[in-house]
């Protein structure tokens, strides 16, 4: 990497950090139900965006893209790992508690674009 190129990455700091993200969902089977097992839908996931950057999540189908996005979102609550927010260079966890101070600066655009984004404003 070139100097100035690594020079321009030191000085963007960290947007948001995923830290040993895991998502894991039960497998309930019988009367009455009974946990059999665990669909590990995300299991140690760990990365972080810097302030300008984008981050793309590339993998074969199942391989939990999504879940990895609605836990950062809190549409699924983890089942363990750490999330943080710089929000105004504050670190901030991300909680259930703590989701909603941060909905202006945290959001999910779904994949079907005519419901996600206004056709009346430009990107
Ligand atoms: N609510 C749920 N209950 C049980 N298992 C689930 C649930 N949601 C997702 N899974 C399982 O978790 C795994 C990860 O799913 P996920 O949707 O995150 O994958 P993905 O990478 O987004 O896939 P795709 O590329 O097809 O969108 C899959 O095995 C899926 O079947
Ligand atoms: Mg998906």
């Amino acid at each position: 990497m070139a100097t100035d190129e690594r020079k321009k990455q030191e000085e963007r700091p960290v947007l948001l950090e995923v830290r040993d993200l895991h998502k894991l969902y039960p497998i309930q089977r019988g009367v009455p139900k009974r946990t059999v097992g665990y669909v590990r839908a995300v299991d140690g996931v760990s990365f972080q965006v810097n302030t300008g950057e984008t981050l793309g999540l590339v993998g074969e189908s199942g391989c939990g893209k999504t879940t990895t996005g609605r836990c950062i979102v809190q549409l699924e609550i983890p089942t363990k790992g750490e999330l943080i927010f710089n929000k105004d260079g504050q670190q901030v966890m991300i909680n259930q508690r703590t989701i909603k101070s941060l909905r202006r600066d945290l959001q999910m655009i779904f994949q079907d674009p005519f419901s996600s984004l206004n056709p009346r404003m430009t990107v």
